[in-house]
């Protein structure tokens, strides 16, 4: 396989690689038949990638001797649900020679499939291995290292799902020329928040390259899901099922996440409500005192330099109600992260460091909320 590098999560007998690289997918194959013992892999996919990927990745399970299938289901982050997932399961326990528990899901797409596609794994028959491979910028260096699986309940995101490690993931960065434009976008905020609260060089870089970036070259993006992936499994090792330093990675969500509902989900992506969301914490985080108003500047600068919004005026299709913050602060309380109403904030103590605050006011949210219509 022509790798890049390897990264491995240590997480004992639960740990994996995580395979960076450019050109991979044509190499799938074996790995793929290495976490298949009864010689079956399944493809789960949607219906955008399909037609992209699905059929060099089934070729290539074939070549390393697997028996494979393709089951997709349609794109968009509305399809993450039970139904959806009612369906492609009963897809998977219809298929001819029925499956068992030596068979590998393969997850192929970008994070609604790897939720979805993984949650299937973790219930069919008590649970079947799977590995991903991530197609988008955001799935590679979020969603598809760190177990968390599911899909979304009418209550909110996330809802129902369950903690299943991947037994390898494989990250090709020459898909990522194919993925629709702003895009990348949603993966680069997510490599700006990792680099705010855990490694300030990993910042560097990504003002070194802010030009480069957009245009998505794969070996640059190669070593930028490297370094991303490489702090993800750090934090992941150090804390898999969230009780402590993992909700470090929660950084910018808070406002983002209200930001998106208040939205209806739509007129903003998730890249943008977190470059929001992070802008909001870094204003909290100067008015408690935390970090000097020059750290805000070099963040907003790096998010402008990669296209990503500051301020809402940034989002021209943001509606009125995602701007206003007593609705904000409503949405926030109900969050899953908040505790008996209290909203949980993670806000930087410098560049490179933060901790978890349960005490932030009303008004220092609604103050950081209101930064963002300057
Ligand atoms: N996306 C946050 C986490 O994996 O914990």
């Amino acid at each position: 396989m022509p790798v890049t590098r390897k990264i491995r999560v240590e997480l004992g007998q639960r740990g994996y690689d995580v395979a960076v690289g450019v050109g991979l997918l044509d190499e799938i194959g074996t790995e793929a038949a290495s976490f298949a013992p009864t010689g079956r892999a399944v493809i789960i996919t949607d219906s955008n990638v399909r037609g992209l990927y699905a059929e060099p990745v089934a070729a290539a399970c074939g070549r390393a001797g697997l028996q494979t299938h393709v089951i997709d289901f349609p794109a968009g982050e509305q399809h993450k649900n039970l139904a959806t997932y009612g369906q492609v399961m009963e897809g998977l326990l219809g298929l001819a020679p029925p499956i068992d528990r030596g068979a590998l899901i393969v997850a192929l797409g970008g994070g609604v499939v790897g939720d979805l596609a993984g949650f299937v794994a973790a219930t069919a028959l008590r649970g079947l291995d799977f590995i991903n491979v991530p197609t988008t910028l955001l799935a590679g260096v979020d969603a598809a290292v760190g177990g968390k699986t599911g899909v979304d309940a009418r209550g909110g995101k996330n809802l129902i799902g369950a903690f299943h490690q991947p037994r390898a993931v494989v990250i090709d960065a020459a898909v990522l020329k194919t993925l629709p434009a702003g895009e990348l976008g949603n993966g680069l905020a997510e490599c700006v928040k990792h680099a705010v609260i855990r490694d300030r060089s990993l910042l560097d870089f990504i003002e070194d390259h802010a030009e480069a970036l957009p245009a998505a070259e794969p070996p640059l993006l190669a070593e930028l899901i490297a370094r991303n992936v490489a702090l993800k499994a750090a934090v992941v090792a150090g804390d898999e099922k969230e009780a402590g330093q993992r909700a470090h990675l929660n950084f910018g969500h808070t406002v983002g996440h209200a930001v998106e509902a208040a939205a209806g989900y739509s007129g903003i992506s998730h890249g943008q409500a977190v470059a929001l969301g992070m802008v909001a914490a870094l204003h909290v985080a100067v008015g408690r005192g935390l970090i000097e108003p020059a750290a805000v500047r070099r963040v907003r600068n790096v998010l402008s330099a990669l296209s990503l919004p500051v301020r809402f005026a940034d989002v021209p299709g943001l509606p009125a109600s995602a701007r206003d913050p007593e609705r904000l602060a409503e949405i926030m309380a109900r969050d899953k992260k908040a505790r008996a109403g209290v909203v949980r904030f993670v806000l930087p103590t410098n560049l490179g460091n933060v901790a978890v605050f349960d005490d932030v006011t009303p008004d220092q949210v609604s103050a950081a909320v209101r930064s963002l219509r300057q």
